[in-house]
């Protein structure tokens, strides 16, 4: 794999409903159509090599949403792990969640955990699904977690450095996101990943996420490649 080619990609996958606006249809039809466009994410990361991938599916935020809108992505959410479960397993995908499991309606909580463990012995690509996710609450948890061992007397105040927080994320042992992908055009981060993201190239699409197809995908590596990286040096 050469190097221009980023380790890890996360997405932020927006537009779903404005793209059921456009065509007159219910925005669930969008939440629909938009699982599509993840399956085609996946294959393209699959054939040239990208390691790891993270969905933004749901923030803690978009539980303000309608209870209809909500529960639909719930529904939506568990039918896709139970369709995909087999491919995973057969394709060397391993499954990964980020964010509060705990929020997650039963039957949908049973299916991701289900899904985490049919995957967990494989490699070959890393999917994680940020779910009921909010990256200052990540990092709120991992504060509390080492204050916890600061006044247990375990750690000393003076040893808390990256390490000690990265391995308190949900994103522990993964590396960092090379590049960020927003769909719809929207310029902001809305909460995602705001620890591992500090030196991640970002790549802004106008294209709405149920329209966005391989060659979107291929155009970001593109991009990607064409970024000279310089982590404050010069
Ligand atoms: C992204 O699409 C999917 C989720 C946030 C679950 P949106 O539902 O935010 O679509 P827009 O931004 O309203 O078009
Ligand atoms: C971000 O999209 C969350 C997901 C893609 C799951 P939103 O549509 O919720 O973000 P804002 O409200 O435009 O910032
Ligand atoms: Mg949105």
């Amino acid at each position: 794999m050469p190097d221009s080619t980023p380790r890890h990609v996360a997405v932020i996958m927006d537009g779903n409903g404005r793209w059921a606006a456009q065509r007159g249809l219910p925005r669930l039809a969008g939440h629909e159509a938009g699982s599509k466009s993840i399956e085609r994410c996946v294959q393209a990361c699959l054939d040239t090599g990208v390691e790891y991938l993270t969905l933004y599916a749901f923030s803690s935020e978009n539980w303000k949403r309608p209870a209809l809108e909500v529960n639909g992505l719930m529904l939506l959410l568990e039918r896709f792990l139970n369709q995909k479960r087999d491919e995973m397993v057969r394709e060397g995908i391993r499954l990964h969640h980020i964010g509060r499991a705990d929020d997650l309606p039963p039957p949908c909580r049973r299916k991701l955990d289900e899904v985490l463990h049919a995957t967990a012995g494989n490699s070959r690509l890393h999917l994680v699904l940020a779910i009921s996710y909010s990256g200052r609450t990540e990092i709120l948890d991992a504060i509390r977690s080492i204050a916890c061992d600061v006044k247990s007397g375990v750690l000393d105040p003076g040893a808390i450095d990256a390490t000690q927080v990265e391995a308190r994320l949900g994103t522990a042992g993964m590396p960092d996101p090379d590049l960020l992908i927003r769909t719809s055009g929207e310029m902001r981060i809305s909460n995602f990943l705001l620890w591992q993201l500090s030196y991640t190239e970002i790549h802004v699409t106008k294209k709405l996420w149920p329209d966005f197809q391989r060659e979107d995908f291929l155009a970001a590596l593109e991009d990607y490649a064409s970024r000279s990286r310089r982590f404050g040096g010069v």
